[in-house]
């Protein structure tokens, strides 16, 4: 372990903070990220910030307070998607390194803006998801980098559900303006996947809305009805500057389906990537032939046992403190937000969109690991 710490605020302390607060100061049997000192919470609620402090022996601290304290070098961005540029550039303002929670915002111009205030400020943006860097999905970036694939094919990317309407007890966002299945979950599939093959170059999609008012059935708003402001059910494909084309869906209309998260198909064996949405579960391959069957990779590598939100933002502290780059960064975040934008250009279009924002596929994490851990 690193004995090397940043001072850390935390603004949004609502559903997620939990998680990410278990991770950082080790509860439920997690190791811990001792590199993230964290020094106070703040929301746009108060009362919300005081209680999570409360729960977890920290300070509460308004907005401003946390903003202008000079301890506090990183501000990890927990607010819901159409704040975080607003919230992050705020933290540039006041000199901070920002994390923010996926997406990096709800428009690639926004996204842009942010990155364009920090570079400008000499500041680092860092944003989820950090799943990528789970140790399944490390193991799975260790086959593909090994070789054994062959010459890389392509794949396929399913998120296919029938909405969040049935669980969440405010789910209205999902279906306006900033939601849909794409922006939701489409960083966790997107990002593993340049992880995985490297840049998009281009993106076709086709998509559709068959329903314009949903009807909640969760507590405690069920019976009310909600508009639907974006299309539900989207299905394209991914071009990668490497060649290989992977086919994506994305929905919130689907009761059941068979398919698994993520394969990747190279000419010599295939890949199968557990969900993208967690840091463990399985990873196997398939090689040509007959009679080969699915076999399961053994899973060696760090972090594929747990909850582990908040390792990317620790990956960033470390990353400050060690002036190397950070993998979980605002490049790769706001490729990710480029591409996810595209699938709304080319199905309205009807035309295949090409994608500009530069990214280079993250260092494997095992080279920033002491003791198999990060400090
Ligand atoms: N809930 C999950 O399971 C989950 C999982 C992964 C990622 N996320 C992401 O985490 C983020 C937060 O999600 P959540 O479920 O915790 O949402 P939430 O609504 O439970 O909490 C968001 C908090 O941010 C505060 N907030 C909103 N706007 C603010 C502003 N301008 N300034 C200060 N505080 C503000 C709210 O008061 C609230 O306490 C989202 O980007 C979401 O996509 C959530």
């Amino acid at each position: 372990m690193s004995a090397k710490r940043l001072g850390i605020g935390l603004i949004g302390t609502g559903n997620i903070s939990s998680a990410y607060l278990k991770a950082i100061l080790g509860k439920d049997g997690m190791p811990g990220f001792p590199v993230l000192d964290i020094k106070g919470l703040a929301d746009m609620r108060p009362e919300a910030a005081a209680a999570r402090a409360a729960e977890f022996g920290l300070k509460a601290m308004s907005i401003d307070e946390l903003l202008a304290d000079p301890e506090i070098a990183l501000v990890i961005n927990l607010t819901i998607p159409r704040a975080h540029v607003e919230v992050g550039l705020k933290c540039l303002a006041a000199g901070k390194h920002v994390y923010s929670e996926k997406p990096l915002g709800v428009t690639y111009a926004e996204g842009r803006k942010l990155l364009d205030a920090a570079n400008a400020a000499g500041l680092r943006i860092g944003s989820a998801p950090d799943t990528f860097l789970g140790g399944a999905h490390q193991q799975a970036r260790a086959v593909v980098d090994s070789g054994v694939l062959g010459q890389l094919v392509g794949g396929t990317a399913f998120m296919l559900s029938p909405g969040h309407e049935s669980w969440h007890p405010d789910p209205a966002f999902y279906y306006d303006l900033g939601g849909g299945p794409m922006l939701d979950m489409g960083p966790y599939y997107i990002t593993d996947l340049v992880n995985l093959l490297g840049p998009v170059a281009s993106v076709s999609a086709m998509s559709s809305r068959l329903r314009t008012e949903r009807t909640i059935t969760s507590e405690p708003k069920r019976g009310q009805t909600m508009p639907v402001r974006i299309d539900t059910h989207v299905t394209g494909a991914l071009g990668f500057a490497n060649g290989a084309i992977v086919q994506i869906g994305m929905s919130f209309d689907v009761a059941g389906h068979k398919h698994v998260p993520l394969e990747i198909y190279g000419t010599e064996q295939s890949l199968i990537v557990p969900d993208p949405n967690f840091f463990g579960g399985a990873v196997e391959t398939r090689k040509r032939g007959r009679e080969e069957q699915w076999q399961p990779v053994p899973v060696a590598q760090p972090y594929a046992d747990g909850n582990y939100r908040s390792l990317g933002v620790a990956d960033m502290a470390l990353a400050i403190l060690e002036n190397r780059p950070h993998r979980a960064n605002g490049d790769l975040a706001l490729h990710v937000l480029e591409v996810m934008e595209a699938f709304e250009h080319a199905a309205s279009q009807g035309r295949t969109v090409e994608i500009k924002t530069p990214v280079e596929r993250p260092a494997p994490l095992a080279e920033s690991l002491r003791d198999g851990r990060l400090g």
